[in-house]
Formats: C-alpha cells, sequence, structure tokens
C-alpha cells in the first residue's frame, strides 16, 4: 500500500517488479512494468494474441488460441528473454529517476539486478530495503535491513508511525523511543535527514546517530505536546 501511496504523492514513479501475481495492480499501482510478464495473460504461441483470463482454472487444459494454436501463460519462463519493450522502458525509467528503491529482492537475477548498477552509473541514489544483505547492499547509498512491510510506511510517511503534525494537535500517542524496533528507528532517521537536508547543519547532522536523531526528535515533539496541553490548561 505505501508503494501504491508513492505513486499518488509522485506520479512520475515507476514500479518495475519481477511479480507476475498481479498483486501490486490490485493493489492500486497504476505504472507497473512487469519485467516477468503476467501470470493471469494467456499468450498464443503462433499469432501473439494475448489475453486475460482470470478463471483460477481453465476449462480446456492446455488453452487454445481463437486461430487454433496452443496458448501459453504470458509470463517469462526461465531462459527466455525478458520483454523487450519493457525492459527498455524500465532502463529509461531507473536512468531518469533520481533514487531507485531496491526492495525485497537478491539482486542475483539479471537483467533484473543489472538496474542497481545501470542507476549507480548514471548518478542515482540506490537505496535497499531487505532484511538481509544482498549484492545490492555493497552498491546502494543506503541498505535498510528490515522488513519492507515496516520500513516503506515509514519511509513514504503513510504509516501511524510516521510523525504527523495531526497527532501532536490531537495529543494522539506517538510511539516512544523504547517501543521502537531498529529497523523502525532506522527508517525514521533516514525521512528525518531528508527533511532536514538543507534546513540544519550538514556536519552535525551527519555526526548525529539514528538513534541519537530520533530521540532528539520524539524528545522535541513530546516538549511540543506538553507545551500545547499546559497552553489549554493555562485557557
Ligand atoms: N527472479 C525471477 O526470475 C522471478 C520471476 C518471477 C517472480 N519473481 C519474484 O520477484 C521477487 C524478487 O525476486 P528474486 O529472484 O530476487 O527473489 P529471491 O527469493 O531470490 O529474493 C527475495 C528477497 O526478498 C527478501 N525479503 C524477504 N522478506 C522480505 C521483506 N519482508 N521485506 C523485504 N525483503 C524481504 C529476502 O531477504 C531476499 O533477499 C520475488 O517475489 C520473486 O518471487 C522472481
Ligand atoms: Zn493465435
Amino acid at each position: 500500500m505505501a508503494l501504491v501511496e508513492l505513486e499518488t504523492r509522485k506520479p512520475e514513479f515507476t514500479l518495475i517488479t519481477q511479480n507476475v501475481d498481479g498483486l501490486h495492480e490490485l493493489a492500486g499501482s497504476k505504472n507497473v512494468l512487469k519485467l516477468h510478464g503476467d501470470i493471469w495473460q494467456v499468450r498464443c504461441t503462433q499469432c501473439g494474441a494475448a489475453w486475460v483470463d482470470r478463471r483460477p482454472s481453465l476449462p480446456e487444459i492446455p488453452p487454445h488460441c481463437l486461430c487454433g494454436a496452443l496458448a501459453r501463460p504470458g509470463v517469462v519462463w526461465f531462459g527466455e528473454p525478458l520483454p523487450k519493450r519493457i525492459i527498455g522502458e524500465a532502463t529509461q525509467a531507473v536512468k531518469s529517476s533520481a533514487i531507485l528503491l531496491v526492495i525485497g529482492t537478491s539482486a542475483v537475477v539479471y537483467p533484473a539486478a543489472g538496474l542497481i548498477p545501470l542507476a549507480k552509473a548514471h548518478g542515482r541514489t540506490v537505496i535497499e530495503i531487505n532484511p538481509d544483505e544482498t549484492p545490492c547492499s555493497d552498491m546502494a547509498d543506503c541498505s535498510l535491513h528490515g522488513p519492507a512491510g515496516e520500513i516503506l510506511p515509514c519511509l513514504v510517511g503513510s504509516d501511524s508511525h510516521r510523525p504527523k503534525e495531526s497527532d501532536a494537535r490531537s495529543g494522539a500517542r506517538m510511539k516512544t523511543f523504547a517501543e521502537m524496533s531498529a529497523p523502525e528507528i532506522t527508517a525514521m532517521a533516514s525521512w528525518l535527514r531528508s527533511k532536514l537536508q538543507g534546513r540544519a547543519n550538514p556536519l552535525v547532522l551527519s555526526q548525529l546517530s539514528d538513534e541519537e536523531l530520533v530521540r532528539r526528535y520524539l524528545r522535541g515533539k513530546e516538549e511540543g505536546i506538553n507545551h500545547g496541553t499546559r497552553k489549554q490548561e493555562e485557557r
């Protein structure tokens, strides 16, 4: 869902996926490049006709095209090349984007994994989100180690973990430092650093650890909330 929100906020966002299950579209993503095709698509082996068939079991196995030839799943099988148009568009999207988020891939299957060095070669920022180290970790400008389901909403700011101004105003309770997981701290620190860029002394910022940065931010928030409450009480 965080990726859907990212696209809503940044319509130029392109989602490049190796998944063939169509779940990104089901969640609401629109601009999706499916490197390995789509399991819900059926394709003629002769005339190239392609159509969507969402029936969980096809009445006729193997399915046939109207032309009479055999049809096959519209995915890339092992050893087959990726669709030229899709990999071309993915390459273009990587080259023209400021940031490449590499999420949930072991980064070993090419040509998909090749998009990472491509981004670096074009001077783009690479941010990896993965619980484990991968070959991408060495190349990435920043590796956020943890589950994407936790880190991505913090980065995008679509989750309750994201500090919201409205929380402070309404007095809704934010997580305390002690309640936050390590990936949440890393993600919040990364969000804070991007927000503070150009607004805080870069030297001071670079010397602060993620933990200290988040602690200071939460302390400031807490004081702001208490201050607001006191003001209300005074009235
Ligand atoms: N490589 C292919 O040919 C191919 C084809 C079709 C579909 N896919 C799908 O594309 C995706 C990526 O492909 P792959 O070959 O890199 O898969 P992979 O199985 O080699 O790697 C999956 C990666 O996801 C990471 N991961 C696990 N849980 C995570 C989480 N909660 N948040 C973030 N990362 C997490 C793992 O640490 C691992 O590095 C997979 O979902 C795979 O099923 C791949
Ligand atoms: Zn046909």
